[in-house]
């Protein structure tokens, strides 16, 4: 494939971005990047307003994590991780990847757009490693990964727009899911229960 062709099939890629704080600790947040199928290029697009963005802009190291895990996924949309997961350091040092989850890229960012209201970060793979394999596709999974993006635009999207999804989502999660992803959509409900006015 030419590298034309690469850049011309670029697809979005969703996981964890994890980069250092000011006070040296970890941010772990989901993250959509551009990819080529090959994983050798990310376009990272976080908005502004991210932790993601300002660690990054401060020159934080920034490892990209696949995982199958939706209930880490679920409480790092919306912050609410009670204990941070277990976290190995990359052989750099200069970055955190997620222990259990399935492969991770230590990112070096080549270059930072900075425009509003989502900046473009391009970045090449500076290390990679692979620690199991991914699960598998499962709708209740992809539910989970559904209703975590709409609890991230709770501020944005109709109260009723989000319910409705919300209900149809949890069904895909009752038909195929097991306890992880019923605790991720649990999870998930209580949060759209505290920040969407009562009906
Ligand atoms: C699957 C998924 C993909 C996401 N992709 C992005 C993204 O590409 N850019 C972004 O700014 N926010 C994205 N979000 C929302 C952020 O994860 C969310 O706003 C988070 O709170 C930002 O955390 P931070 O402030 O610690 O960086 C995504 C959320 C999910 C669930």
């Amino acid at each position: 494939m030419s590298s034309e062709d690469q850049f011309a099939d670029r697809l979005v890629l969703e996981g964890l971005a994890i980069t250092t704080n000011d006070d040296g600790s970890p941010n772990v947040s989901p993250m959509g990047p551009l990819v080529d199928r090959a994983l050798t290029t990310f376009l990272l697009k976080p908005f502004t307003t991210s932790q993601t963005f300002r660690n990054v802009q401060r020159g934080s190291g920034c490892v990209f994590n696949v995982t199958d895990d939706v209930v880490l996924l679920a409480q790092t949309a919306v912050g609410a991780l009670p204990t941070l997961p277990r976290l190995e350091s990359t052989p750099s040092g200069k970055g955190w990847y997620l222990a259990d989850g399935c492969r991770w890229f230590e990112l070096q960012i080549e270059r930072l757009d900075l425009k509003e209201p989502r900046v473009d970060i391009y970045a090449s793979v500076a290390d990679k490693g692979t620690l199991r394999d991914f699960f598998g596709w499962n709708r209740a999974k992809h539910a989970v990964l559904e209703a975590a993006i709409l609890a991230t635009r709770v501020h944005i999207l109709p109260s009723q727009e989000i319910r409705e999804q919300l209900d149809r989502l949890t069904i895909w999660v009752d038909k195929t899911g097991g306890r992880q992803e019923r605790d991720a959509i649990d999870f998930l409900q209580q949060y759209f229960r505290h920040e969407l006015p009562p009906e």
